[in-house]
């Protein structure tokens, strides 16, 4: 919108204290370089280039936001800098300045990504609207692609939800990720649990740095105290090499240690450590070592129960659980089940070829009416798998699992 404005109204550049857009006017021809330039001065800052290497040596300096290039100069041809210039500053749109009768040129320009052509001696209004016009245009491009950006942040762009607690879970993510907390997030499986470990990796200023998984249920003891230690070359028999711990390796980072409510205990206690001291004592190694981890961790056991049991250590469940999440099961926030079914069809369907558009209002019911045990990742494999097996365009109770149906009934 704002770049729509900008291409009707100028900015009132200068008088709000705003600089004036930068235009770099690339012309061999020194008169018709001071008219336009007189022109456009109202608008912009104009840089002037006799010649495409010095247009070019004056853009590594400064950065413009709109070029005027010549088609017919001595040394590089205005196709070549415009060439260049969309190589090194592809948001910079550039307007090529043609003779009368070099149509066939300005048409090759614009195919290498010109944003227009003026045959000279173009009308001053004109020359100033194509160049207020491709500012309202680069301004739009780098608004995009900042939103891109933006969106683009890997572990949210795939976290869905518009249910009341997936809402406010997403506002509390933003304010945990700022902070470097222990976080537990427990949830049942498919839950989402991964994910929103990702997210506050991603929206944390860490995010730059490691985020690395531990799975402490898969792994016998030993090896996850390697793992998470690592080793000094020769500390067994078999360890020739030195081996990085993850801690070591997530060092500004996170370590998400997933399953946690498996970890054996002999490794609880060395977590416990960890977590008081910030430090790590490698397997064999000499010294301790500092470390500047971020921990999540995550489960879908009863942590209590386990400590009732004693298979888990009340003194680290404090630790672990300075900040506490807690994933609603989908069969609690039914309100995300289109959102996310739709996301998962178009997905699957784009990943497979597949001729799938939408859901039948009765399959869209009876997705309802489920209680999803396995949560969204059950939600998913379900859509993987009517989009691997049946046809579209939609998808009707038919293309449903029998034993899911019989579920429902
Ligand atoms: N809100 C969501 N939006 C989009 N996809 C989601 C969402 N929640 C979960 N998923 C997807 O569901 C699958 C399971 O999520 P994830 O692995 O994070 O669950 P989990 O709670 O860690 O499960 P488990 O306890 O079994 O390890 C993943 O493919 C994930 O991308
Ligand atoms: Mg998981």
């Amino acid at each position: 919108m704002q770049a729509k404005r900008w291409a009707q109204k100028p900015p009132a550049a200068g008088l709000s204290g705003r600089p004036k857009p930068a235009l770099l006017l690339i012309d061999d021809d020194t008169d018709l370089r001071q008219t336009t330039k007189l022109i456009l001065e109202k608008d912009f800052q104009v840089l002037e280039a006799g010649d495409g290497a010095a247009g070019l040596e004056i853009l590594r300096k400064t950065p413009a936001d709109v070029a005027l290039c010549d088609i017919r100069m001595p040394g590089s041809s205005g196709l070549q800098v415009l060439e260049q210039i969309k190589n090194s500053w592809p948001p910079l749109e550039v307007i090529m300045l043609t003779a009368v009768g070099d149509a066939r040129t300005a048409v090759q320009a614009l195919k290498k990504g010109a944003f227009d052509f003026l045959v000279k001696p173009a009308e001053p209004e004109q020359l100033l609207n194509t160049c207020r016009q491709a500012l309202a245009k680069k301004n739009l491009l780098l608004k995009n692609l900042a939103l891109e950006a933006e969106l683009n942040r890997p572990p949210c762009r795939k976290m869905l939800g518009r249910s009341k607690p997936m809402l406010k879970l997403f506002a509390s993510l933003k304010k945990i990720a700022r902070t470097t907390a222990a976080v537990l997030i427990t949830g049942e499986t498919g839950t989402g649990k991964e994910l929103v470990a990702r997210a506050i990796h991603g929206l944390s200023p860490r995010a730059g740095k490691a985020f690395l998984a531990v799975n402490c249920g898969g792994i016998p003891g030993e090896l996850l105290e390697t793992e998470l230690f690592g080793h000094e070359k020769g500390s067994f028999t078999s360890a020739d090499n030195r081996k990085y711990g993850k801690f070591e390796l997530a060092q500004g980072g996170t370590i998400f240690l997933d399953e946690i409510g498996n970890m054996p205990l002999m490794m609880q206690a060395k977590m416990l450590r960890v977590l008081q001291e910030n430090e790590i004592e490698r397997v064999g190694g000499l010294k301790p070592m500092p470390i500047d981890v971020r921990f999540i961790s995550a489960t879908n056991e009863d942590l209590n129960a386990c400590i009732q049991r004693k298979i888990f250590r009340a003194d680290l469940y404090h630790r672990i659980r300075v900040i506490p999440v807690a994933l609603p099961p989908l069969r609690e926030r039914k309100g995300d089940l289109p959102l996310l079914a739709g996301h998962f069809l178009s997905r699957y369907n784009s990943l497979y070829h597949g001729s799938f558009q939408s859901f039948s209002p009765a399959v869209l019911k009876t997705l309802e009416n489920y209680s999803w045990p396995g949560n969204v990742r059950e939600l998913e494999h379900l859509i993987q798998r009517i989009v691997t097996l049946e046809d579209g365009p939609v998808v009707r109770p038919e293309h449903l699992p029998e034993e899911f149906r019989a579920k429902n009934k």
